[in-house]
């Protein structure tokens, strides 16, 4: 079975905790996971194949802008317009829906990426920290992507 490269943008915290869960969560199901709390643009795309998997986890911050563990994977991934197939990915995108830029990381990073002849997996999931339990909602969710596996 791939394993799940789990991609953490996290700045306060929040959604490092949620990536922690949904690992647990993972191989309890018997995958296998690697947690990337600073996810490395190069090792992470260096080698893709068949088998490569991300659940990307990403914060918004600023207006919009990935939390900080992920800003420098972010530019590499925005500015160096690398095909990414055969590559296969699902987006959890963690906000808030009092500002006007809700979720706008993960929704960037979810287009970048089909841009990039990535493939979507599962439709992304948006967790809004005002109105939502980011728990109850990504563990509902990680039934869909454990199906389309
Ligand atoms: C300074 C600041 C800016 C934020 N900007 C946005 C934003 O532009 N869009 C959004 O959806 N949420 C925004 N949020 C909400 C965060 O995404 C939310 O608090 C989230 O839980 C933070 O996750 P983290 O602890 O993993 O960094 C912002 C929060 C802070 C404190």
């Amino acid at each position: 079975m791939a394993t799940i490269d789990i991609l953490v943008g996290t700045t306060s915290g929040n959604t490092e905790y949620l990536a922690d869960q949904l690992s647990e969560q993972l191989e309890q199901n018997g995958h296998t996971t690697r947690l990337h709390y600073e996810p490395d643009y190069t090792e992470l795309t260096q080698e893709l194949t068949q088998e490569s998997l991300w659940l990307a986890c990403i914060a918004s911050h600023g207006a919009g802008d990935y939390g900080d563990s992920m800003l420098d994977f972010a530019d590499d991934l925005h500015q160096q317009h690398a095909d990414l197939e055969p590559l296969r990915y699902a987006v959890i995108a963690v906000g808030d829906s009092c500002y006007d830029t809700f979720c706008k990381a993960g929704r960037d990073f979810d287009q970048e990426l089909e841009k990039r002849n990535a493939k979507r997996l599962v439709e992304r999931l948006e967790i809004d920290m005002a109105n939502d339990d980011p728990e109850e909602k990504a563990s509902t969710w990680l039934n869909s992507f454990l199906q389309a596996l």
